[in-house]
């Protein structure tokens, strides 16, 4: 009996081990579609790393989606983990293309991802890059797991994305030169910041940097209120001030004039724009795309059967379906957009 138990104890286990490594993966792939934020080179380089200890060879696709279906492949042997913490930007380029949602082109992917043999994938990028990933999916079943990784921090399923902190640092410094004219001409300065749909980037930088008012595509501006404020202030001695507003605000220099006109000051705009996706990642967007790199390779080598994605809930690296995420709308924090109100002087 005992010597029975002992021998189907060693089937079950070495039917277990064969499952597990004929599960093991040979060839995964690492795609970027875009845009680029800071931080995603530190997440390619970590899966660069860990791929080559486990001795998974490791594809790159080049050009976001358009370079899967051009067959534009790349091999990420020779590539070094340190050089590629402090560089920004994507080494796997990015690139939209609009038309990977038609069912040809899903499939000739589909198809080419199959024919290069490639057992998993991870997906680097925003909302566009996600939805991209959901769609390959039905038609590939390849294993699948997206990275957040955008700079206006709006993914559902994420307290942040790869790349934010970096933006929003990059804003602040901008602001803070700004702010040197705006004091010395006594002026007033809209500085627009990206966020394409969203508030986020302006929210934090506005509550960040000191600014007056905070304007995001979130909340109906309360130009009149805000105009007030500033001309009370004026009279009070604070001559210059600082506006935040998102991209996502619309008629952004009508609002300016709107201003010019109630308070009589100079009112300057001032578009930050692409800078805010460039320079050195901040500690934080390194360390976001080390950890979310490390725990969706981890997750991909379950190999999952539905598409996941990586995010950061309450300071805890997590995982959910990819599907909830893109479905999902995320809230800005409207609590957070009151706390500016209180700060703010013009209020
Ligand atoms: O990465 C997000 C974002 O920076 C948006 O805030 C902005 O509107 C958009 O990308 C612009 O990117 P592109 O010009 O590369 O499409």
């Amino acid at each position: 009996m005992k010597e029975f138990k002992t021998s189907q104890n060693c089937k079950v286990l070495t039917l277990k081990k064969l499952t597990i490594l004929s599960n093991i993966m040979e060839r995964i792939a690492l795609i970027t579609p875009g845009g680029d934020a800071p931080g995603i080179n530190s997440a390619i380089g970590t899966i660069i790393h860990l791929t080559r200890n486990d001795k998974i060879e490791l594809i790159g696709i080049n050009d976001g989606y358009k370079g899967l279906i051009d067959v534009d492949f790349c091999e990420m042997k020779g590539i070094t983990y340190s050089w590629l913490m402090g560089v920004s930007g994507t080494i796997l380029h990015c690139e939209r293309m609009h038309s990977f949602k038609e069912e040809k082109v899903l499939k000739k992917a589909s198809k080419i991802l199959k024919n290069k043999g490639i057992e998993g994938l991870i997906v680097i990028g925003g909302n566009g890059s996600f939805k991209g990933a959901l769609d390959l999916f039905k038609f590939s079943r390849i294993p699948t797991v997206a990275i957040p990784a955008t700079i206006d921090n709006d993914i559902y399923g994420t307290d942040e994305t790869i790349g934010f902190d970096t933006a929003c640092n990059t804003a602040l410094e901008a602001i803070n030169r700004i702010k040197d004219t705006a004091v010395s001409f006594e002026r007033i300065f809209l500085v627009e910041v990206m966020g394409r749909d969203r508030g986020f980037i302006a929210l934090e930088v506005g509550i960040a940097s000191g600014a007056e008012a905070v304007l995001i595509p979130e909340v109906e501006p309360p130009l009149e209120e805000i105009a007030k404020g500033l001309k009370r202030a004026r009279l009070r001695g604070n001559t210059n001030a600082i506006i935040v507003a998102a991209e996502g605000v619309s008629k952004r220099r009508e609002i300016a004039k709107f201003f010019e006109d109630k308070t009589g000051a100079e009112v300057r705009v001032s578009v930050l724009g692409y800078i805010q996706r460039g320079g050195s990642p901040t500690r934080r967007s390194r360390m976001l795309g080390v950890e979310f790199a490390s725990y969706a390779y981890e997750i991909l080598k379950e190999s999952p059967t539905r598409p996941k994605m990586v995010g950061l809930q309450s300071g805890e690296i997590v995982t959910m379906d990819l599907e909830k995420s893109i479905q999902g709308y995320k809230e800005i924090d409207i609590e957070k957009y009151k706390l500016h109100r209180k700060l703010s002087n013009i209020y």
